[in-house]
Formats: structure tokens, C-alpha cells, sequence
């Protein structure tokens, strides 16, 4: 994961998209980070940066952090949760956080269609603000075509997409080619970044 990006991350579930974002955000090495998701689901993954790979960073527990505490957080990686998002994104937005890796757990649910202006501020300020952004998504199709236009990469696992459908959403020569060579892996967890602009 580049620094100030924006990504795009699609698999099906059990792809692996939680493991690389948990990566990511531990390479990166950003102060804070914030995990978006609609509600604390039992067996949450990002209740600790435990990976396949990183079996120790179970001990690296994440904290629940509500929105009024944002202007005072200085460090760590913490969950936020909302039954209505789009509002908890426009606080994240108001905020003027900095210096934070911002993933979007289960996009799919709650960033489709037409981008709402909080959501494009914050991708678009990701620069000056030193953000880095995460969108997760289940499938190809599901993605949101403003945010395909305005992301920096697209990090694509196995999906169940109907390639031929899809692939014009994609401004990706080769997008098929990649997508059946992930089909054809024996690796459940193959994935290939592909810059986007
Ligand atoms: N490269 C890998 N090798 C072995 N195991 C892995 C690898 N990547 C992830 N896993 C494991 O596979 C399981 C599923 O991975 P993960 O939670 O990242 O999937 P996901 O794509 O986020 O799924 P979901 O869509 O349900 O959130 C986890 O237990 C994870 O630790
Ligand atoms: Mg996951």
C-alpha cells in the first residue's frame, strides 16, 4: 500500500481482504488508524490485528472510539460503528482527522451509487489531509463507478463476477485476463494490485 493512497479491495468472503487490510495498516506505519464498519459483529475480525501470517498481533487489541473523541485522538487503531454510516462518515469527515488510515469495512452496504460529498472530501483531501483509504467490496459489480474513477488502486481477490459484465466499468486492458487468472489459481487467497490511475 503506497502512502496518501486510495484502494479499492474486492474479494468473496474468506478471500483474504480483511488479512491484506490488516497488513497494509501495519506497514504503513500511520499514527492512527479507523476501522468503519455498521455494527460490532461477534467474531469482528478487527477486535485485534491478528493475520494469518502475524499470529502475534493478537495482541494488538482495537479500540471502540465514538465521534465526539476524534478531534483528541492522537494515536492507535480503533472501530467506529453506526446503524446509519453515511452519517458516521460525514462526522469523520467534519472532523478534519489527519494523519489516519481510514478502511471502510463492507462498503458494499453503505458507499454505492452516486458518491455523497463527505465521502468524496475525504478521498479527495486524502493528500493534504495524509490519509490512507480503504473501501472494501464483495464484488466488481458493486463498486461504485465515481470511486473507480477517483481511487488510486484496485486490489482484486476471487470474486463471483460476471467478468463480461463488469469489466466496462474498469478502465483495465487486461482486467479479464487477470480476473480469470485468479479464477484459475489454487490459491483462495491470490489477489493482484492494479493501479488505476
Ligand atoms: N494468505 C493467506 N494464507 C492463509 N490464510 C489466510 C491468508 N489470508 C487470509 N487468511 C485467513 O483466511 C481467513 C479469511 O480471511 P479474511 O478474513 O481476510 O477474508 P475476507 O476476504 O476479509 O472475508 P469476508 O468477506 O468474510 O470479510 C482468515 O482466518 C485469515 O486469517
Ligand atoms: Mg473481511
Amino acid at each position: 500500500m503506497h502512502i496518501n493512497s486510495v484502494s479499492i479491495i474486492v474479494g468473496r468472503r474468506g478471500s483474504g481482504k480483511t488479512d491484506y487490510g490488516k497488513e497494509s495498516i501495519m506497514k504503513l506505519k500511520l499514527p492512527k488508524a479507523l476501522i468503519v464498519d455498521t455494527y460490532d459483529a461477534t467474531g469482528q475480525p478487527w477486535r485485534t490485528m491478528e493475520t494469518y501470517l502475524h499470529p502475534e498481533w493478537k495482541n494488538i487489541k482495537t479500540g471502540v472510539i465514538e465521534m465526539d473523541q476524534l478531534k483528541r485522538w492522537r494515536k492507535g487503531i480503533y472501530r467506529a460503528f453506526s446503524s446509519n454510516p453515511k452519517e458516521l462518515i460525514e462526522k469523520i469527515d467534519r472532523s478534519k482527522v489527519k494523519n489516519v488510515c481510514i478502511v471502510f469495512e463492507d462498503a458494499t452496504k453503505y458507499i454505492y451509487g452516486k458518491l455523497s460529498e463527505s465521502v468524496k472530501n475525504l478521498v479527495y483531501d486524502s493528500k493534504q489531509r495524509n490519509l490512507n483509504i480503504i473501501f472494501y467490496y464483495h464484488s466488481l459489480a458493486a463498486v461504485p463507478l465515481d470511486l473507480v474513477r477517483i481511487a488510486d488502486f484496485l486490489v482484486l481477490h476471487k470474486t463471483g463476477d460476471n467478468i463480461k459484465n463488469v469489466k466496462g466499468r474498469y478502465p483495465i486492458d487486461d482486467l479479464e485476463e487477470v480476473f480469470e487468472f485468479l479464477k484459475a489459481s489454487d490459491n483462495q487467497y491470490e489477489r493482484v494490485l492494479i493501479p488505476l490511475n
